[in-house]
Formats: C-alpha cells, sequence, structure tokens
C-alpha cells in the first residue's frame, strides 16, 4: 500500500531529479527515492526526513538535500514524510500550518509503519517543526524504532511567539497567524492550527498545561495541567504523557542555529526557555525539572553520551549547500551500520 513508492529494482528512482523540468511537476508516482542495487547487507541505515513548516516532502530544497545524502552515503534509502500522502503541493504546504498536530503525528507513524525499507528501524531528521513530529513518532508509534534522531532548529520546549511568516508573506500563513492570535489556547486553535500545538507562552502557563495536549504530553508536562495538581506524586509519575520517552533513542541530536531569530526563544532548539514571566532570562536544559527529573529521558541519554546539544551559524535553517553544517551532521550522524 504505497502506490507513490517505486522501486524499479533498486535502482534510485527519482526520474525527474535529474532532469531540466521543474521540481514542482514532480508527480506523486515519481516520488521517493529509492536505493541500491543488490547487496543490501552493506547498505546505510535509512534515513527519514520531515520537513518543515511552509515547505514540502519533495521541495527543491529537500531533493537537494536527499541528492546531497545519498553522495554522502551511496546507496541509503530515504523517506520524506508527506502529509496528506494523497494531496496536491499546496494541500501540503497547508498541512504545514492548518492541522491537528496529533493527528498529523498519527499519520506519519502509519506512513512510516508501511514501508518494508524501514522495518528494521532507521534514522531521522526533523527540520524545525518536523522534529516535534519526529519526537511525536519516536515517543508514540507502534512503529520501527529510531535510532538516531536529529533536528534543527526544532522547537522542542515551544515557542513564545508565532513563527514570522516569509517575506512576501503567503495567504496561508497570514490567515494561519490571524487565526492564532484571535484564540491560540481556546480548543479549536489547539486541534486545527499546527503552531498552536506548540506555542507554549511562558507569560500564560497555566493555559498552556490546561488546554494543551501535544508538546505539553511531548516533554512529559501533563501532571502539571490543574486538574491534576490534587493526584499523589506517584501517579503523576506515571501519567506524565510522554509515552516512552526519547531514553530509546541511540543519540539525539539537537542542532541550533547560532543567529536563529525565528524560533522564541532560539535556544527552544534545545529545551531552553524564557524564565516563568522573563523574557530576558533564558533557562536552558540542564536547570530545567524536564531534566533535572529526568521526564522524558534526556538525562539518561546525557549520562551516555548520546544527548548532543550541536550549534550551526547562521539563521533558522540556514544548514548550507556543499561543505555546510547540514552536511557535517549527515555525515556525523547519519548512515551508520554500513
Ligand atoms: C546531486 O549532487 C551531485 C553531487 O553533489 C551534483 O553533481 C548533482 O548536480 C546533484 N543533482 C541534483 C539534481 O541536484
Ligand atoms: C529578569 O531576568 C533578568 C536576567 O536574569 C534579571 O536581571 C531581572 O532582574 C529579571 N527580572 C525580574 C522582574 O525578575
Amino acid at each position: 500500500m504505497r502506490p507513490w513508492l517505486l522501486s524499479l529494482a533498486g535502482i534510485v528512482v527519482l526520474a525527474t531529479l535529474a532532469s531540466a523540468s521543474p521540481i514542482d511537476s514532480v508527480t506523486h508516482s515519481d516520488q521517493l527515492v529509492l536505493s541500491s542495487p543488490g547487496s543490501s547487507a552493506r547498505s546505510p541505515r535509512p534515513l527519514v526526513i520531515w520537513h518543515g513548516l511552509g515547505d514540502t516532502s519533495l521541495s527543491p530544497g529537500i531533493l537537494d538535500f536527499i541528492n546531497l545524502t545519498q553522495s554522502i552515503h551511496p546507496g541509503i534509502f530515504v523517506y520524506s514524510v508527506k502529509i496528506p500522502l494523497e494531496g496536491s503541493l499546496d494541500d501540503e504546504r497547508k498541512a504545514g500550518f492548518w492541522g491537528h498536530a496529533e493527528e498529523q503525528g498519527e499519520e506519519g507513524c502509519e506512513q512510516i509503519r508501511s514501508i518494508p525499507e524501514l522495518k528494521d528501524g532507521f534514522d531521522a531528521i526533523g527540520f524545525s517543526q518536523g522534529g516535534l513530529f519526529m519526537r511525536h513518532y519516536a515517543q508514540y508509534c507502534d512503529g520501527p524504532p529510531v535510532k538516531n534522531l536529529i533536528t534543527f532548529g526544532t522547537p522542542h520546549y515551544g515557542i513564545s511567539a508565532l513563527i514570522p511568516c516569509p517575506t512576501p508573506p503567503t495567504l496561508t500563513c497570514l490567515l494561519a497567524a490571524r487565526a492564532a492570535r484571535a484564540g491560540i489556547y481556546k480548543p479549536w486553535a489547539q486541534t486545527h492550527i499546527v503552531q498552536a500545538a506548540y506555542y507554549r507562552d511562558t507569560e500564560r502557563l497555566d493555559e498552556f498545561y490546561e488546554i494543551n495536549t501535544f508538546l505539553r504530553d511531548l516533554n512529559g508536562e501533563r501532571p502539571l495541567a490543574g486538574e491534576m495538581i490534587g493526584e499523589d506524586e506517584s501517579k503523576k509519575r506515571e501519567d506524565r504523557g510522554q509515552g516512552r520517552g526519547l531514553g530509546g533513542l541511540e543519540n539525539l541530536v539537537a542542532v541550533m542555529f547560532d543567529d536563529d531569530r525565528t524560533v522564541s526563544p532560539a535556544q527552544s532548539s534545545q529545551f531552553g526557555t524564557y524564565a516563568p514571566s522573563n523574557k530576558s532570562e533564558i533557562i536552558l536544559l540542564p536547570s530545567q525539572p524536564l531534566y533535572q527529573n529526568d521526564w522524558i529521558g534526556l538525562k539518561a541519554l546525557d549520562d551516555k553520551g548520546a544527548l548532543l546539544l550541536l550549534h550551526c551559524p547562521g539563521e533558522h535553517m540556514d544548514i548550507g549547500g556543499e561543505g555546510g553544517c547540514g552536511e557535517k551532521m549527515l555525515r556525523d550522524w547519519v548512515g551508520w551500520g554500513k
């Protein structure tokens, strides 16, 4: 059940990649990028990519990145998650803004689970908000395991302000921003606007804990909701909502862009937040209760040297081309098991 995934006996199938035709004309049946003839025993571990806001699964930027991945790790199988699976490019771009984050996470889970090449596990890359969906997979999906998870500029501890629209702004972005501002902690926004699912305003934490489920639970903060305050400690601990957490990863590589002005605060890409009610102060991971009490397995990862807080220079998602920071991460953390 993967009509758009071609294999052609192990040849790289991305017919239009090499041609001069515009990438946007890639039809869904051309989609994925498979790999190498024979010798599967020597193939590098597969890679799954989850793109970011405003992007699509096979945009020119993602195709370049896949191409780079395949030139570094010849024969690697790469899958790029596409939400919705049956939809136009415009549907895909819209789904980055509009939709129910938990349902999109579940949809990605089903896609990944249905692909035989991924059955023994895979490395995962999440770009920006795509990294939260990869965490949703790693923490809740009953599918093959994620080995190394690499996130680029992912707002792991939420955003305290909306992601700015691109210049010039798209209508989809402007409308989503307007709807979000109208009531980001209203039930409707929480289930219909993707950014609302990870909007964590440190001046309105009570509302966040009460209404949010996606990010709150990913980070094991469910017991902070008022309705649960009365419950005893052991019950709270059992019911943090974090699924299996992240302790089962081989490595978590959280990359922060040093000049990131898109994610607020930029340190969220490494589990930093503003201090409650003080946006002049940043609380970094080691000082977070999340880490100190190991709600989601980050400390366990760190204790075995498997939590890497790395940096790329530049603005949000400025991964550079050949020789850039993205390439370095691909070389260091992807394609093991050759
Ligand atoms: C893919 O990468 C190779 C080597 O870096 C380059 O020569 C080629 O032009 C790239 N192809 C596309 C379609 O970007
Ligand atoms: C906010 O944090 C800054 C930096 O740590 C500190 O200097 C300032 O006093 C704090 N403001 C309040 C109101 O606590």
